[in-house]
């Protein structure tokens, strides 16, 4: 179990899909997370997205759960695009839970990630990429650690419009 001081990321189990099904399925969620325009995602396709990453090596994805009650899952987080050349990756947390935001979750299960990346992997760099307008997200990584090392200008289309993408490591 990798253990953070607030959250704990830990294995999916198939109890978390409908949790993580109605997470993905939020465009509130979904939209400052960037990334590829969002669709609505059955239980099925959840479950088909999640489990042959972590097969394959070039993922590690959790389930988030606060430390005092780890069957709930609250959000869930990870590596991707992992290299074994380059030993790099790039990180995603999110949390569907609303009652979560703002109380240091990000921020710990960041901490988590990154020591479980360099320290148990060897991995030597990591990077995660934000919405610009996303001043809540990038603050929590701030706090982790992270610093803004590009701008993708323009680089996603997000409900209406072109934004810009931080890239932060
Ligand atoms: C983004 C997210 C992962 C951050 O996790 P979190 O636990 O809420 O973040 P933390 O508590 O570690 O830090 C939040 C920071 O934002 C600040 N903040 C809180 N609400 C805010 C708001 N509405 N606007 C701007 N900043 C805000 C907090 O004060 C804190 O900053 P500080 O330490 O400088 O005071 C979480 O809010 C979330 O899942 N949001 C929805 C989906 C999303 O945006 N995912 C991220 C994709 S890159």
């Amino acid at each position: 179990m990798l253990w953070g001081s607030k959250v704990v990321p830990r294995a999916i189990e198939s109890g978390d899909f409908e949790r993580l099904r109605e997470f993905q399925n939020d465009l509130e969620i979904e939209v400052p997370r960037g990334g590829e325009p969002h669709r609505l995602r059955s239980r099925t396709e959840i479950a088909s997205y999640f489990e042959p990453l972590n097969e394959i090596g070039s993922a590690f994805n959790f389930a988030t759960a606060p430390k005092d009650n780890l069957e709930t899952a609250i959000g869930h987080c990870g590596l991707f695009n992992l290299s074994n050349s380059s030993r790099t990756a790039e990180l995603g947390i999110t949390f569907g839970d609303r009652s979560c935001w703002g109380r240091g979750y990000g921020r710990d299960s960041v901490g988590v990630l990154v020591d479980y990346a360099f320290r148990i992997h060897n991995l030597r760099k990591i990077t995660l990429w934000v919405h610009s307008d996303n001043e809540r997200a990038r603050r929590s990584y701030e706090a982790a650690g992270f610093e803004q090392e590009a701008i993708g200008k323009d680089h996603m289309w997000s409900s209406g419009g072109y934004a810009d993408l931080v890239a932060m490591s």
